[in-house]
């Protein structure tokens, strides 16, 4: 027996990234170039959050971001660092971020083919009370040579290469598919290497936890209202947990793990509910899509809304097969 408890023969995230890339005989290795700038964001990110209140990174600077926000001194630099990780990767033509209202052109000498939407420090209403946070991406090609536009950012998730969110909880993982299976890394902070813990993770089929804003009841439409009502009544079957974050990436990887059920729909007050498409939306369905859950917006699965428009909304319903299948049910009913 050894002395110690190091696995001698881990698998790495950049051991991972490069096993990928030989699967790909005409791999030019740029993928794994841009997956290695995100890895590195992460891992500033999560140093900096686990630092934030002594580096005085809590609270706000004063602006508001295009969706007319208090910005949070942590998901400037969040942000920050995922451009200049990105830019300086020579991978990608075009970012797009939930903090900068237009698209971010790479200049020319350090483009590449992929672009890149995300959202770099999500959960923001966490951050001062050190309840978890994520950063969230999804990446895409460039199917041209043309001059990156608006239009190649609006692409749905059926031209989805990867996607994957690091979540900054009582440990940072970081979760990632390229397209066969998900897969969960460990950041072991004592090496600052991220280490495959959760190999092909999947949905479970049903769950018993329920996750929306309860508080918004009263704007709900009344397939929403039935199904929790039914979630809670004991003459519809055993009850559900009720579990909310508020953050989303805590909340999607609780149902990747455990099952149940994640809803933010459309209410009254915004009838396009309030998670972004391009940057939360769409990963999050990749992922759980890839792990055998479903994502949809109550009408069709998330990947096949085609995006016009860079920070456009979408109700999401999205978790355990059986659950998501059963209130799309109800949806139906109520038409
Ligand atoms: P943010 O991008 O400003 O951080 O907002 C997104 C977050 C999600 O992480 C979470 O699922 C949702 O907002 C919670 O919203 P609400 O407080 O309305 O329930
Ligand atoms: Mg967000």
């Amino acid at each position: 027996m050894s002395g110690h408890n190091l696995d001698s023969n881990c698998i790495t995230l950049t051991r991972f990234f490069l096993e990928e890339q030989k699967r790909f005989k005409e791999a030019t290795g740029e993928l794994t170039q841009l997956l290695t700038s995100i890895q590195t964001a992460v891992k500033v990110v999560s140093s900096a959050v686990r630092r934030a209140g002594i580096t005085k990174l809590f609270g706000t600077v004063g602006e508001t971001n295009v969706q007319g926000e208090e910005v949070k001194k942590l998901d400037v630099l969040a942000n920050e660092l995922f451009i200049n990780m990105l830019q300086s990767s020579y991978s990608t033509a075009l970012l797009i971020s939930e903090e900068n209202e237009t698209v971010i052109e790479i200049e020319i000498d350090k483009r590449g083919k992929y672009i890149v939407a995300f959202d770099p420090l999500d959960g923001s209403s966490n951050i001062d009370c050190l309840v978890s946070i994520g950063s969230i991406f999804a990446i895409m090609k460039k199917e041209d040579n043309t001059i990156p536009n608006l239009k190649d950012a609006l692409q749905s998730g059926r031209h989805v290469v990867a996607a994957g969110y690091a979540l900054y909880g009582s440990a940072t993982m970081l979760v990632l598919s390229t397209g066969r299976g998900v897969h969960g890394f460990m950041l072991d902070p004592s090496i600052g290497e991220f280490i495959l813990t959760d190999k092909d993770m999947k949905v479970p089929a049903r769950g018993n936890i329920y996750a929306i804003n309860e508080g918004y009841t009263h704007l709900w439409d009344e397939a929403v209202k039935e199904y929790v009502q039914n979630k809670k009544d004991p003459a519809k079957g055993k009850p559900y947990n009720a579990r909310y974050v508020g953050s989303m990436v805590a909340d999607v990887h609780r149902t990747i793990k455990y099952g149940g059920i994640f809803v933010y729909p459309a209410t009254a007050a915004s009838p396009k509910g309030k998670l972004r498409l391009l940057y939360e939306c769409i990963p999050m369905a990749y992922l759980v899509t890839q792990a055998g859950g479903l994502a949809s917006n109550g009408k069709i699965p998330i990947l096949d809304i085609q995006p016009t428009s860079l920070h456009e909304r979408s109700p999401i319903f999205l978790g355990s097969k059986e659950d998501v299948e059963e209130i799309l049910d109800i949806i139906k009913k109520h038409e």
